[in-house]
Order: C-alpha cells, then structure tokens, then sequence
C-alpha cells in the first residue's frame, strides 16, 4: 500500500457532496491513508458544521453569516472561524494544503476557486457553476498559475479517466450520459402539473436540491457540456449527450481509430470523489461495485428536445459565450428556487430561462465581452445581478 498523505480543504462540507468526501476520507483513514481535514465551509448549516468540527478538528472554518461565527467560536476558542466570500477566498489560500474540495452549490463558487487557482493549488472542482460561467477565466488562471483541476462531477470525472487513454489529437468526440430524470417517461402535457416533490426523486442519484430539478430539466446536462467544453478544451462540436437510465456508464471517449472507452461505475458519488481525493493513484474500497448481470441490462436512447427545452436554451447561451452562461445559471438558480417555493410551475423554468436569454440577446448582447475578447469577474457577476433580477420579475 502506498502512504498517501494529502491535507484537505472543503469548501460546502455540510452539502451532499460535501459529507460523501468526508464519508470517503474516513474511509481512507481506516485503511492507513492520512488524510487530514485543515479547512470546512459551510453556509447555514452550522449544527451539522459543529458536529464536522468536533470530529475532524480542522484548523479554519468559514460560514456564510456572522450570525453563524458565534456558536463555533465558544465551542472551539482556539478555531479559526472565518466569515463570507472573502472567508472562502482565504480558506481556498491556505497554506500546506494539497486539495481543495469544492463542494458549494451556485455562482458562489466562483470566486474560491480562482483564489485557490491563483496560488497554484490543485482543486477537486464539484461545483460546476465554477466553469459553466467562469470557464474562460479558470482556463486563463490553469494556464497563468500552473494549478489543476480534477473534475468530481461523475461524467467529467469518466472522460477524465478515459482520456488518460490517448492524445487529445487522437480524440474524435466525447459522450455524457444522461439520467433522464424523474419525467424521462412522463406524458409531456403532464409536466406543467407535476410537484415539487415528484421533480425532486430522482431516480438514480440523491443530490442537493439544485442539481436535482436541474436534472429533471436538462439544464444540468447543459451545464455539463459547458463544463467539458472548457475542461478539455473541446469544441461544442465534439460533446454530444445520449440518454441512459441506467446511469452505469458516467461518460464516454471515442478516439478517432473507431475505439469507444467507457467508464463504468455503481451510481455513487463517492467512486468519483475517491478518484479525484487519491489521483493519480487508484486505491481499493469497499464502496458498491457494478455487477455484471446489471450491465447485461444498460439501454441508451437520444436526448428528447422538445420534452426538455431548456438544454438547448443552455446550449444557446453557450454559444453566446461571454457572459451569456453567467446569465442563464443565474436565472436558473432564481428560477429553480421560484419553482421550489411552489411559486412557478416546472415548465416555467424552462420558459424563464428562454426569456430571460432573449432579454440578454437584445439588451446585453452587443455589451458582451465574448465580442471584445475581454472577460472580468466583475462583468460576469454584473451578468449574475442583471439575470437574477430578470428572472424574479418573470410572471407566469
Ligand atoms: N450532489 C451530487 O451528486 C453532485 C454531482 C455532481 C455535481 N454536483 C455539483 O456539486 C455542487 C454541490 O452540490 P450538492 O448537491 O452537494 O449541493 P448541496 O447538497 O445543496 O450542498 C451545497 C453546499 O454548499 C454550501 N453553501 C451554499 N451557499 C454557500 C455559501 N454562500 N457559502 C458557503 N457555503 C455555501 C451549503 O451549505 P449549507 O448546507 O450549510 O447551507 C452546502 O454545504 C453543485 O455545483 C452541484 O451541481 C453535485
């Protein structure tokens, strides 16, 4: 066995991926590993985020509001208890520290993971809004900065995986999976009436609630071919989607001498968070495998556009490039928790987002910085602020 040692920063330590890397690291420990927790963030969860602390005893936390701060200082007077985006942005600074986990949901996560990219950290990147509307910026701080990224998302994490098998070159084009999601088979005139809590059961995964109706639209699988786009530097062109229900195979590579690489895995996030805690090394677990009479049964069918219309509403605004992505994950966040406040319907996000892109197309697109080749965190979070405001004055 090797002695893999890594000091951890995790940032959204109380979220679902957040407590699965925890799950993972304890794990590792008992199996000899040592891995230490230096650094958690949190947001509102502070009862969760003390019990985190009493057990892995980091030395710095950060919480979303002050109000937060209390509670952890008068238990653990020696804690360094930091406070906000700036707390983040520190926390992602650490000193010492070999990965930083970004487990955050939302715009949010931005700003950490340049502030660990501009000091040449390695980052374990689940949050996706990170690259669906930073993309271009952390492509300029990987090449400025010599940091990394290991994606955690489990198709990014597959075709990372599979292209350790050949050249860029040699790639022809990549394949994500998809799920489907809960109304894969829901008759479409349905859809307007379903709940909030139908939308959130998905079948395959249990995830935070975001990424959960993000799935049940397909906007999520939109981001993800954003977020592949600028991972391995593909041309939109070279990612395609098809739908799997299964949800065994994470992704897909063919190279251009007819060879299709998969990868395989038990729907887990841990299988993912493992590989990205250990690369480049593979270490043993005792987390689910895939049994081969489940494989005999895997089916595949294409993506439905006219059921899910806001993939291709996603795939709009990447095309715009620019600000145009910041945009529409900020509508899609006011949006998905309008729906969830049962204050939209489901198809309503769908419907937001499309309106809210028009919007951008004529009233910001000729201001977009994808048309003048510069692009600052500033303008994509003036993106941010002008979207959410379009999306919360949407009626339906
Ligand atoms: N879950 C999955 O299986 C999965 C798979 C692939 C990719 N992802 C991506 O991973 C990210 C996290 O997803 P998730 O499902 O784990 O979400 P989640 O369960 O909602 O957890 C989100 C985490 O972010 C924290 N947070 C929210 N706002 C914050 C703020 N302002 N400051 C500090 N922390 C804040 C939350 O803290 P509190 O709970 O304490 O408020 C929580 O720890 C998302 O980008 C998602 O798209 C998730």
């Amino acid at each position: 066995m090797s002695n893999l040692e890594r000091r951890v920063v995790i940032l959204g330590s109380t979220g679902s991926i957040g407590t699965q890397t925890i799950d993972v690291i304890e794990r590792l420990n008992q199996r000899g590993y040592a891995f230490a927790v230096v650094g958690l963030a949190a947001g509102r969860n502070i009862d969760r985020l003390v019990d985190q602390v009493e057990h892995l005893r980091p030395a710095a936390v950060c919480v979303k509001e002050r109000t937060g701060q209390e509670p952890l200082r008068k238990q653990f007077p020696t804690l360094r208890v930091l406070v906000g985006e700036s707390g983040l942005e520190e926390l992602a600074q650490l000193p010492g520290v070999d990965l930083v986990v970004n487990a955050i949901v939302g715009a949010v996560g931005l700003p950490p993971t340049l502030a660990a990219l501009s000091v040449g950290r390695t980052v374990a990147l689940a949050n996706k809004e990170s690259l669906v509307i930073g993309g271009e910026l952390v492509t300029q701080f990987l090449n400025k900065h010599g940091g990394a990224i290991i994606p955690i998302d489990s198709e990014h994490n597959a075709l990372f995986q599979c292209l350790r098998a050949g050249k860029g070159t040699e790639v022809r084009r990549v394949i994500l999976t998809a799920s489907g999601g809960p109304f894969l088979r829901t008759p479409k005139e349905k859809l307007d009436r379903v709940r909030r809590e139908e939308a959130l059961q998905h079948p395959n995964w249990t995830m935070g609630a975001r990424i959960t109706i993000d799935s049940a639209t397909m906007v999520n699988k939109g981001f993800e071919v954003i977020e592949a786009h600028y991972l391995f530097s593909l041309p939109y062109e070279k990612i395609d989607v098809v739908v799997h229900p299964d949800s065994m195979i994470h992704g897909f590579v063919e190279y251009h001498d007819g060879s299709l690489l998969a990868e395989l895995a038990s729907p887990d996030m841990r299988i993912p968070i493992q590989y990205a805690l250990t690369y480049p090394e593979r270490v043993d677990t005792d987390l689910p495998r895939l049994a081969f009479q489940e494989i005999s049964q895997m089916s595949f069918e294409p993506l439905e556009q006219d059921r899910f219309p806001a993939f291709a509403t996603v795939l709009h605004a990447a095309g715009q490039g620019g600000t145009a992505p910041a945009a529409i994950n900020a509508a899609d966040e006011v949006l998905v928790q309008r729906f969830l406040a049962g204050d939209i319907p489901f198809t309503g996000i769908a419907r937001g987002l499309d309106a809210v892109l028009s919007r951008w197309l004529t009233e910001c697109g000729d201001l977009n910085p994808a048309s003048h080749g510069s692009l600052s965190l500033d303008a994509l979070l003036a993106a941010d602020r002008w979207a959410r405001e379009a999306a919360r004055e949407l009626s339906f």
